[in-house]
């Protein structure tokens, strides 16, 4: 790994642009890692530039609030965005380029061509979110293909979407290392994220019921219970004791298949989807039994 010097960070919306200076470090025989993001970057998307500063010579942080992996109903066109705020935690963490594309850049009014998976993306949030994991298989897919990195980084609070993209890679033969990182927390236990903008207060202190969930179901299997109703009725309940908290989905799935379990046995994903008022919120574990 080559990386002492201080390297300055440039930002373009230009594919041609990333592609010259990708190739330009490969001439100098540097690695290149990418963190995919949407932006409104926290200290959980700076985990994964930090990650992937320490394992590459290069960094590309894409910012792009992809248009295809938001459903009709979904939050798209007040998804939070702010780009002087991301260049600057970018240049910080030490990525070298920000590609912050137009819509426009990356999709050809065309367009198309998507990546669609069976199976994999079909439980959890792909059943409330039909479509969403079409979406995020094809700018991903696109975006290995604009930055040809040697590692790519995503966080494990999106479990079912790193399991899509690391049977994508597996699938497509796509020769790049998939790195899972751990989720970030907020002090109370709250899952970092960019829609935790959207809570008001009272909201906000009502979030704190899916963590107190997730610890509780991962206690209960550190504990030794293994019947998975056991488990989430338990974690349910839980959720339900809130009056502001809605539940989407709470289920304990194969970690790599995403299929059900009724045991909490091998690389077991436990995740939920709760709205918290109008706030659709995510969290998980992952336990190997
Ligand atoms: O996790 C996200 O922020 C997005 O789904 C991703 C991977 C950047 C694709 O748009």
């Amino acid at each position: 790994m080559e990386g002492s010097m201080v390297i300055i960070m440039e930002i373009t919306g230009s594919i041609n642009e990333v592609r010259k200076q990708v190739k330009e470090w490969r001439r100098q025989g540097f690695t290149v890692g990418l963190v995919p993001t949407m932006g409104y970057l926290h200290e959980g998307h700076k985990s994964l530039i930090d990650r992937a500063v320490a394992e590459n010579d290069r960094v590309v942080v894409s910012d792009f609030v992809n248009p295809i992996q938001f459903g009709v109903n979904e939050d798209l066109a007040t998804y939070p965005r702010d780009i002087e705020k991301d260049k600057r935690l970018c240049e910080q963490a030490g990525a070298a380029l920000v590609f912050h594309p137009e819509a426009e850049e990356m999709y050809a009014p065309d367009f198309s061509t998507y990546v669609e998976m069976k199976k994999v993306s079909e439980g959890l949030c792909g059943r409330t979110r039909p479509g969403h994991f079409r979406g995020v298989c094809t700018v991903v897919c696109k975006l290995f293909h604009i930055v040809m990195p040697d590692r790519a980084y995503f966080g494990q609070k999106d479990a079912q979407q790193l399991a899509v993209i690391r049977r994508m890679v597996r699938d497509l033969n796509l020769d790049i290392q998939i790195v899972g990182c751990p989720i970030i927390r907020e002090e109370d236990g709250l899952a970092k994220s960019s829609r935790n903008t959207y809570l008001n207060e009272e909201e906000r202190k009502a979030a704190r019921v899916l963590s107190r969930a997730v610890y509780h179901g991962e206690s209960m299997i550190k504990e030794g219970e293994r019947d998975a109703d056991t488990i989430l009725s338990q974690m349910r309940r839980i959720i339900e004791a809130e009056p502001l908290a809605r539940i989407d989905y709470v289920e304990m799935v194969d970690a790599d298949s995403i299929e059900p379990l009724t045991k909490a046995e091998g690389r077991v994903l436990t995740a939920m989807a709760v709205y918290i008022g109008s706030t659709r919120l995510i969290d998980n574990f992952i336990v190997e039994v």
